[in-house]
């Protein structure tokens, strides 16, 4: 291990399970509950979800095997690690940009994802006042407006959600966040189980018309936009292209099988997507609200099942805490690579390092509260605040990088070394590296050329 480098002493996952738990902890958050289905409302539902679908499996899958893999071996940081194993593969040094961009992209992503993570601390305490009982539509998207529009309220719950990120991570992801996700993880899966109950009981033939708009195919939506769309997503929803699994792939022990991982890592990320899109779209199409709504899509619709439904409000308390632990469990995973960098590149101790982070991203964030009401006006290309940092994080830097991860691991590394440690069998082995060599990263490519320049938009 070379001098300096690494403070840490690079432990491992306890189990295999701890680290299946880390990782989903990762994956699983607002990503999922809150973007993915405003994302689907906006883009004109199943053409976005069916391709996202499609892209989770044929290419967000591969690069999470590929991350862990490359972590794995390197053993470090993702730009140490990407720089070593580019070593000694032979390879030039400057593949540790790929990192670089990744530790700068977690860092602009949590800017704006403490703020939608105050967003739904302060809907603990708006469920736990009865703000919701008996709520239609109209209430619900008045009393977000209104949200939107106070400065001081963005403020106070993006500190706070902010500030209990940076808590955790000075510390060290100890055993009560790994015991935290433990309880919260499946009691988020059933609550949202429940909505959906109440969804397709309570909204009667508009359940099918949810199913139908998520699910029935309609190509004709389909356009550039929407694919580029749906690429950002795969990655943002997976916490891939930030470096983010290469850490985490950098404490696996040797003997955990990647392939069968990913899959169950993935599966469980595209369950709690769904479910949410299930709970949520019923409820749009009962209560005549638009799906193209935008950013407070979930904080307009489940209110009303929780103002509705019997013992709501507790429900109501119970969903919006476990949203917000999902959050934090994400949260802290886009904090650590920028905190990990400084403690191992300056001589700051971790507790200052986390601190100085913090602020930066908590005044960044600032910006992007402000571009919800008082800013809503400042506009480059056409975008707020907010649309920048989404549409450079999720649209441009994670294929980027996604892209550059792919090049090196089919390129550049020893793909005889790489279909020992899958085990892969020759059938298999094919697949893959037609897969990884050809199909992904001609397919980024293709769809971010197409994503710049799109027809019709
Ligand atoms: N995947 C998380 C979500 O869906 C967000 C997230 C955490 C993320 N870490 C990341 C996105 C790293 C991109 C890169 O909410």
């Amino acid at each position: 291990m070379s001098t300096g480098t690494m403070k840490k002493s690079h432990s491992q996952w306890s189990s295999r399970m701890g680290f299946m738990l880390a990782a989903a902890g990762s994956a699983v958050g607002l990503g999922n509950i809150w973007k993915f289905p405003y994302m689907a409302g906006e883009m004109g539902g199943s053409a976005f979800v069916l391709t996202y679908l499609l892209f989770m499996f044929i290419i967000g899958l591969p690069i999470l095997v590929l991350e862990w893999l490359i972590g794995r071996r390197g053993q470090k940081n993702p730009i140490h690690t990407m720089q070593d194993v580019a070593v000694s593969e032979g390879r030039s040094k400057l593949w540790g940009w790929v990192g670089i961009i990744g530790v700068l992209g977690s860092f602009l992503i949590l800017s704006f994802y403490s703020v939608i993570g105050g967003w739904a601390t302060d809907y603990i305490v708006l469920a736990a006042q009865g703000t919701f009982e008996g709520a239609n539509g109209g209430i619900t998207e008045n009393l977000f407006t209104n949200f939107l529009g106070d400065v001081n309220s963005l403020l106070i719950w993006h500190t706070v959600f902010m500030f209990a990120t940076a808590f955790i991570v000075a510390l060290g992801v100890g055993a009560g966040l790994e015991r935290g996700c433990k309880i919260m993880m499946p009691g988020l899966g059933i609550l949202l189980l429940a909505l959906v109950g109440y969804a397709a009981y309570a909204s009667g033939s508009s359940f099918w018309k949810a199913c139908d708009f998520l699910f029935t195919p309609n190509w004709s939506a389909l356009n550039g936009t929407a694919i580029l769309a749906a690429l950002g997503h795969a990655f943002f929803s997976l916490s891939l292209g930030m470096g983010i699994m290469m850490a985490y792939g950098s404490y696996l022990g040797k003997d955990v099988n990647l392939l069968s991982t990913a899959r169950t890592v993935v599966i469980l990320d595209v369950i709690v997507a769904v479910l949410s899109g299930l709970a949520i779209f019923p409820l749009v199409f009962a209560n005549d609200l638009q799906p193209g709504s935008g950013p407070g899509l979930i904080f307009v619709t489940l209110p009303i099942a929780f103002g509705n439904m019997a013992g709501g409000s507790i429900l109501g308390i119970l969903f919006f805490i476990f949203l917000t632990f999902a959050a934090l469990t994400s949260s802290i995973s886009l904090l650590e690579p920028t905190v990990e960098l400084l403690e191992e590149k300056t001589h700051m101790g971790r507790k200052t390092a986390t601190i100085v982070t913090s602020i930066i991203i908590w005044a960044l964030g600032i910006a992007c509260i402000l571009s919800f009401n008082k800013w809503a006006d400042v506009t480059l290309f056409g975008k707020n605040i907010f649309d920048l940092l989404d549409y450079l994080t999720s649209k441009i830097m994670l294929p980027v990088t996604g892209l550059g991860t792919i090049i090196f691991a089919a390129w550049m590394m020893n793909q005889k070394r790489i279909r020992e440690e899958l085990n892969l069998n020759a059938f298999w082995f094919n697949i893959w590296t037609i897969l990884t060599r050809f199909i992904i990263p001609v397919a980024i490519v293709a769809i971010l050329v197409f994503g710049f320049f799109p027809e019709g938009k």
